[in-house]
């Protein structure tokens, strides 16, 4: 099979001003997932794509992610292996630089899927990662959107889906979650099957959106589930208007069928996102 990723960095209204980071951003998390691509595989490339947009405070995910209600990041991050089906995720972290990092030692070096909160911090002292203080989370652009009270209608979150040249499958998302959240809550992103899901036998997928809308159709899951029938392009619409018509709310999907088919579709009104494959790069935010 020919290696391909694809890379998004959240559906919402992303503003006039903030379009030229986003597209950068996707752009470089593609190319490194892709360099990956070249000796790794599909597991590495979506864990390198997204450990860069955490690490990039252009997105909601690590480092400048949306601040919950009481002015702290709190972080979910789930990644999937399609070869296996095993996934690994955390939810509720509050001093992890780099949620998907220790998804991916949850995965490979656990018996379990999935931790949340404070045993998710001790595993990954456990594995020799540094905790950090939430205030190094926290970037003064949403210090001062938490100050003027937040936007609710922002949903944002990164991910990737890549195949390697073996024909495997992966797929990764990290959040930061929605502005102004109550402490506590977690969204699809960190849900197998709602967040992402890849299964070597049909496809792979991730989601971006409005997470409450996203958990009640299972999106990724749906999508994937789709690609039996249908190529990714047109899964991954079909699944979004689905959940558009069943619940009223909206978001984004990338994907990679098992036949090496990438697919993106969104129902909000931008979506950022790039793919390498055959060596052609294409980034942008997309607008419907
Ligand atoms: N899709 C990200 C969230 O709702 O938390």
């Amino acid at each position: 099979m020919r290696p391909a990723i694809i890379v998004h960095g959240g559906a919402w209204s992303i503003p006039d001003d903030a379009v030229e980071d986003h597209i950068k951003g996707c752009r470089e998390a593609a190319i490194r997932g892709y360099e990956c691509l070249k000796s790794g595989s599909a597991i590495d490339a979506v864990e390198e794509a997204v450990k860069y947009m955490e690490d990039d405070p252009t997105f909601d995910a690590g480092y400048g992610s949306f601040l919950n209600s009481e002015g702290e990041v709190e972080l979910d991050a789930l990644i999937v292996d399609g070869r296996s089906l095993r996934f690994g995720a955390v939810a509720g972290v509050k001093r992890i630089r780099n949620p998907i990092l220790l998804a991916r030692a949850v995965m490979e070096r656990t018996e379990h899927q999935m931790f949340i909160g404070e045993g998710a911090e001790k595993l990954a002292v456990r594995f020799g990662m540094n905790l950090c203080d939430n205030s190094e989370l926290v970037h003064p652009r949403e210090l001062e959107r938490w100050r003027k009270g937040g936007n609710k209608d922002i949903f944002s979150t990164v991910g990737a889906v890549a195949m390697d040249s073996d024909g495997n499958l992966a797929a990764a998302v990290s959040t930061g979650g929605t502005p102004m959240k109550l402490p506590g809550r977690v969204g699809d992103t960190p849900l197998i099957g709602c967040g992402a899901y890849a299964d070597n036998s049909l496809g792979a997928a991730a989601s971006t959106g409005y997470g409450e809308a996203i958990m009640r159709v299972i999106l990724a899951k749906k999508a994937v589930d789709l690609m039996e029938n249908k190529p990714s392009p047109l899964a991954v619409k079909e699944a979004l208007l689905i959940m558009k018509e069943r619940t009223g709310g909206l978001g984004g999907l990338i994907a990679i069928d098992s036949r090496g088919e990438i697919g993106f579709y969104h129902t909000t009104s931008r979506m950022a996102f790039a793919y390498v494959k055959d060596g052609e790069i294409r980034a942008a935010a997309s607008i419907i």
